[in-house]
């Protein structure tokens, strides 16, 4: 393998896989293809861009949804990394459409492109989620084989997305390994996600709006750890198989906010309890031994992730400042305006 196709690659996750991909894989070529939709952010690569491994990386305005482009961009290289996607479940309750176009249909174009270039593509790695298999009461686990239970938009998109892999590894026979990493958390992630919103809010002593009880469970994984465990599957993933990658860092979404504070030397009184998320998954967890077995696991535990991201948000004002002062507002305002009028300072009795 020398020459990968990242979709997606100006976004959070991608932007770090194609700096690991070029970083620890000497000789290696990268094309990102990105419709720089508002989460893709050219700055996430300026080092890249600006640096000695220029000459291995070429970018292409894009959208995975385009099949002659598509079909033109798989015939120049070995593989293909798939994280082009609308990926923020909150915008998917708002406006669901992109996210079927691009999580649903636009996975099913690369495949179907990559079934036309007739045996040359060595493997797809395809970037799902642990929301597909939707919320699990604790102690479960979802596994790999467990059935998908979507509640949202997005994860089912997401769901529809793997089918489609399935239905084309079924079919065509394609080397198609899928992923499904837990929450990441991390520099570089747009600031509309949990961690990085409260931590830029609290840096500007503005409310931090928690959905209902704030006592849903994520699992935390650095990003850098995620790009680790892809690079693995890229490489060494059976053709076929569902990988489960977590990170063991189960956390209320309370201590993660309380985390952010803490590190920031901010008060409590910042935090503000707002009307819930509609179909709110109480908790995801992973069963992660499958992908565990081939070798990999997490550095960061909890702490140290949550500590590397506060402190890069910290260093690195000017890059959530500019996305933050455009059409952000106006989104901030439509998701948040309502809810923060109504908000209080304590958690809903009931919950
Ligand atoms: P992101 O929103 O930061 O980035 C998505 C990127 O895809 C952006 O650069 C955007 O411009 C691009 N894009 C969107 N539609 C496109 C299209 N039609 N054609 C080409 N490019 C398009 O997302 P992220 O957080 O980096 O997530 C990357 C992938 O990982 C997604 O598939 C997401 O579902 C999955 N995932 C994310 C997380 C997480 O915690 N962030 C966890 C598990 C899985
Ligand atoms: O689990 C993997 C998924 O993680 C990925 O597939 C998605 O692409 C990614 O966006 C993320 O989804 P979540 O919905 O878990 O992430 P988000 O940061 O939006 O929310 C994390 C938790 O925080 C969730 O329980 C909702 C809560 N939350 C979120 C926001 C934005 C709040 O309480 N207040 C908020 O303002």
């Amino acid at each position: 393998m020398r020459k990968v196709l990242v979709t997606g690659g100006a976004g959070f996750i991608g932007s770090h896989f194609i700096r690991h991909i070029l970083t620890q894989h000497d000789g290696y070529e990268v094309v990102n293809l990105d419709k720089l939709t508002y989460a893709g952010n050219p700055d996430n690569l300026l080092d890249i861009e600006g640096g000695p491994l220029a000459k291995r990386y070429r970018f292409v305005k894009g959208d995975i949804c385009d099949p002659e482009l598509v079909g033109q961009l798989i015939g120049e290289v070995d593989a293909v990394v798939n994280f082009a996607a609308e990926s923020h479940v909150d915008r998917s309750l708002l406006e669901p459409a992109p996210f079927i176009q691009t999580d649903v249909y636009g996975t099913y174009c690369l495949l179907s492109a990559v079934a036309e270039a007739s045996g040359r593509i060595e493997r797809v790695l395809h970037i799902s989620t642990d929301e597909v298999y939707g919320e699990v009461p604790a102690p479960r686990r979802s596994k790999e084989d467990d059935p998908l239970h979507p509640r949202s938009p997005y994860s089912a998109s997401k769901a529809g997305g793997d089918m489609q892999c399935i239905a084309f590894i079924e079919i065509h026979r394609l080397p198609v390994v899928i992923a499904r990493p837990c929450n990441n958390i991390g520099p570089n992630q747009y600031p509309e996600k949990m961690a990085p919103l409260f931590i830029s809010n609290a840096l500007d002593d503005q409310p931090l709006p928690v959905y209902g009880d704030g006592r849903q469970v994520r699992d935390w994984l650095f990003v850098k750890d995620n790009c680790e465990a892809l690079d693995l599957l890229l490489h060494g993933g059976a053709r076929g198989e569902v990988y489960n990658v977590g990170a063991g860092n189960e956390r209320p979404n309370m201590d993660v906010v309380e985390g952010i504070l803490d590190l920031l030397g901010k008060p409590r009184s910042l935090i503000r309890f707002v009307e819930d998320r509609p179909g709110h998954d109480r908790r995801y967890a992973l069963d992660f031994e499958k992908i565990r077995a081939l070798g990999w696991s997490p550095r960061h535990d909890f702490a140290a992730s949550l500590e590397k991201t506060v402190a890069w948000y910290v260093d690195n004002r000017q890059w959530w400042e500019k996305i933050k002062s455009g059409a952000f507002r106006a989104y901030y305002e439509k998701q948040y305006g309502a809810r923060l009028a109504s908000a209080r300072s304590a958690p809903p009795a009931n919950a």
